[in-house]
């Protein structure tokens, strides 16, 4: 029998699960698995009202895999990052209104760094309007091209950028914007990953610029359709957050976004990231 109770809230991705509480979360080895498990299966799985501690948040994600430190300095607890537009609560706030696109953590690091695995957040303070997450099954995206779609796209490579995220938000940056965003290495990568469970998914989103050997325009096109695609309504689980709520996502198996809020708002999410053992190919 499996350690968690699993009710699935759309047909492709998300789930809620029932039943644990933070203690057993961050105290049961058999639990990190079983979350891996469920994780892999459903893309994100929502804990409602569940109530964690951020020291307790941290020790639940070092049972799924290595936490990530780079963020660290943030929030006075290690391996919490608050995601906040508020700057008096996080100095880094400006970056985040680029969460309103759909995204893949990752996929510009400032090193050769591979996507994170798994990214927890839990509500300490919600928006008064807007402010919902958005999940949608990047393997889903794969399986619903056609068969001579999944042959043309095969080999096709993708450039992405933290500037290309960063316009959409901020179409006329300053010099001295524009500067801190090149100065972040673009990477490319192929527009169908491989994994290693032997699973496909789309490399789409906010950070992608542009399809490698393909005219400008028309790469955009495509990239653009191929989002709309995976993302439409009906492939989409929106959280409805209440403060206690905490969710979790399998940053390689999902596109992920914020419904845009207030920059006033008291929204404030203490996240903290599952660092990945796997590389896009
Ligand atoms: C993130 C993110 C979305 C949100 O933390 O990576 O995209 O709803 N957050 O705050
Ligand atoms: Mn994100």
């Amino acid at each position: 029998m499996s350690l968690l109770t699993i009710n699935k809230l759309t047909s492709s991705v998300g789930a809620e699960v029932t039943g644990v509480d933070p203690e057993r979360l961050s105290a049961d080895e058999g639990l990190g698995a079983a979350v891996l498990e469920a994780l892999e299966d459903n893309g994100v799985l929502v804990f409602r009202g569940l109530g964690i501690d951020p020291r307790s948040q941290v020790a639940f994600c070092g049972r799924l895999g290595s936490v990530d430190h780079s963020s660290d300095g943030h929030h006075e607890v290690a391996g919490i990052y608050p995601v906040t537009l508020n700057h008096a609560k996080n100095s880094s706030a400006s970056y985040l209104r680029a969460t309103f696109d759909w995204h893949i953590d990752g996929c510009t690091p400032t090193g050769d760094e591979y996507p994170q695995k798994a990214t927890v957040l839990s509500a300490v303070q919600v928006a008064e309007r807007g402010g919902e997450t958005e999940f949608a099954s990047s393997y889903a995206a794969y399986d619903l091209l056609t068969g001579d779609e999944k042959e043309r796209f095969r080999g096709l490579r993708v450039v992405h950028s933290l500037e290309a995220s960063q316009r959409r938000v901020t179409p006329d940056p300053s010099p001295d914007e524009l500067a801190r965003w090149r100065a972040r290495p673009t990477h490319e990568h192929p527009l169908v990953w491989t994994h290693r469970n032997g699973r496909r998914s789309l490399v789409l989103g906010a950070s992608t610029d542009y399809v490698v050997g393909m005219g400008l325009d028309e790469g955009r096109a495509l990239l653009d359709e191929l989002l709309q695609r995976a993302t439409s309504a009906d492939r989409v689980y929106r959280h409805h957050w209440s403060v206690g709520d905490t969710v979790i996502w399998d940053n390689r198996g999902v596109l992920h976004r914020a419904a845009p809020y207030d920059p006033d708002s008291p929204r404030e999410m203490l996240r903290t990231t599952v660092l990945g053992d796997e590389p896009i190919r």
